[in-house]
């Protein structure tokens, strides 16, 4: 037999094993009542980030970190889906599982990364992880399918074996994109305390040749970038990126210009992707529409403050999902918007309208809708002549009101503020963030799924994506203001449809 065949049996044995286990408990988790409604989900276990996100085919392909022997992280594999509509996604087998020297490891594996279509090869370029000795050793590595199924690693792994001397052991999560006719490649690192996004390029996604450090932290952009991706986009680039040691902020991105001949990117704008305890890691695709498309892990990591375990939901058959797709663009202020992609219109079932209502001063309001777990509402609120001091939403509120999730506004300030504090006796945590008041108006587009809130304020101009896991009785919904009133325009709310 030679080497390359034995590698392949090795991969083929450990992918029936991975699928195996998964097979085995997929029908008694799919009926666990704690599972989204509407957002991407794996059969069952753990999931964290989002990798080669990319439309082959016609289709759009999602993998992602995936550990299918427990609820826990551990080994990585990369779980895989695909979708014709972004809403709707059927599991695939498994399509990497740890095999190889340089990514069999019980605390390594088959790290984050992407995807490209080169010449109707679907090609995934991961970090192979594993400890030697106590130390990390992250390397690049290369598997290919030509069916979008089933992949082969290249028997010439790693492609990338060491990193440069501008960046250290922690080298991973490698984004490829074609520029010209070459292959370019970043890849997150860090050195004496700095996040950096190394650049590399390519004639033909194997032989790599390092170019230079395309953009590093001052030391106030956080310690290690993990899952960097950069992109053009409407006459500009932008790099997003994963920040660890940023304390709450887990999502920044830079908006700014691209010199390839030095290799280096310039920015003038900086944001946060999302303000939300529970959004990470979050990767890009371009689709045949034109939009650029991000995806993003809906999870706190380990790092949050109050810490103290993975959601309750890591007791039954599951931990992590995904957020909705959102498309990027740039606003007229050179500063990014994030939308969910319209096609989750298509989810909307019964719906409800209000028109205009003033809510007085101390008036709190139960809305007959939404009262399920799985719901969309779009709220407008006038700001010309209000005096209310805090205004907006209880989500999610018992009977007895002991469980009760608070989304409110503060016109004075500007700020936009998420409670979680009393949302089920479990989660912890009051998330505040700037959104901008636009000719006086705030809206508030809103998506419950089971454990999942999604808000996009202002058209996307500030997001922020949290996780709470009241009881599944705590329905309710009220509108509030407090110490003054506000005029509500309109409210919008739909029912959405389980896409599982
Ligand atoms: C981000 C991350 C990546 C890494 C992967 C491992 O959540 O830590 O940097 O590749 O997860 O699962």
């Amino acid at each position: 037999m030679t080497l390359q065949k034995a590698r392949l049996e090795r991969h083929a044995q450990a992918l029936a094993k991975a699928n195996a286990a998964i097979a085995a408990i997929r029908d008694e988790a799919a009926g666990e009542a704690s599972r989204h409604k509407y957002h991407f989900m794996p059969p069952a276990r753990w999931l964290n980030d989002p990798n080669g996100l990319i439309q082959f085919k016609g289709e759009y392909h999602l993998f992602y970190q995936y550990n299918p022997y427990g609820n826990r992280w551990g080994a990585m594999h990369w779980g895989h889906a695909k979708s014709k509509d972004l809403v709707h996604w059927e599991h695939l087998p498994i399509a990497l599982a740890p095999s190889e020297p340089y990514d069999l490891d019980e605390r390594g594996g088959c790290f984050s990364g992407s995807a490209v279509d080169d010449n109707g090869v679907l090609t995934l370029l991961y970090t192979g992880t594993v400890i030697r000795d106590g130390q990390v050793i992250q390397t690049q590595c290369l598997a290919t399918s030509t069916d979008g199924i089933h992949f082969e690693k290249y028997e010439g792994n790693p492609v990338i074996a060491l990193p440069p001397e501008e960046g250290s052991a922690d080298f991973r999560d490698p984004k490829v994109w074609k520029h010209e006719d070459t292959w370019y490649m970043v890849v997150g690192s860090c050195k004496e305390g700095r996040g950096k996004a190394l650049l590399y390029r390519s004639p033909d996604l194997r032989k790599w040749e390092y170019v230079s450090v395309l953009a590093e932290s001052d030391g106030s952009l956080g310690t290690m970038w993990e899952c960097p991706d950069f992109f053009p986009l409407a006459g500009r680039h932008v790099l997003l990126f994963s920040p660890m040691g940023m304390e709450n902020t887990t999502t920044v991105y830079l908006v700014g210009d691209m010199d390839y001949d030095s290799g280096k990117f310039t920015w003038d704008v900086q944001g946060e992707i999302d303000f939300g305890f529970d959004y990470y890691a979050p990767q890009s695709l371009l689709d045949d529409t034109g939009r650029r498309l991000i995806i993003a892990w809906l999870n706190s990591w380990d790092w949050m403050p109050w810490f103290k375990d993975f959601a309750p939901p890591v007791q039954k058959y599951w931990c992590g999902s995904m957020s909705i797709p959102r498309t990027v663009e740039l606003d007229e202020d050179g500063k990014l918007k994030f939308l969910p992609v319209a096609e989750i219109t298509s989810l909307r079932e019964e719906g409800q309208v209000s028109g205009v209502q003033r809510i007085g001063k101390d008036m709190e309001i139960v809305l007959t809708e939404p009262v399920n777990e799985a719901w969309e509402m779009i709220a407008e609120f006038d700001l010309e002549n209000c005096d209310a001091e805090e205004f907006g939403f209880k989500l999610r509120v018992s009977e007895d009101r002991t469980q009760e999730t608070v989304l409110s506004y503060f016109p004075a300030t500007g700020i936009l503020k998420f409670d979680r504090s009393r949302s089920d006796g479990w989660s912890e945590g009051v998330c505040t963030c700037k959104l901008e008041a636009f000719h006086n108006k705030l809206k508030l587009h809103i998506f419950m799924d089971t454990s999942v809130v999604e808000i996009y304020g202002n058209e996307g101009r500030t997001v922020m994506t949290h996780n709470i896991f009241p009881h599944p009785d705590s329905m309710s919904t009220l509108l509030f203001s407090r110490g003054g009133s506000v005029k509500l325009t309109s409210l919008k709310s739909w029912k959405l449809r389980p896409v599982w």
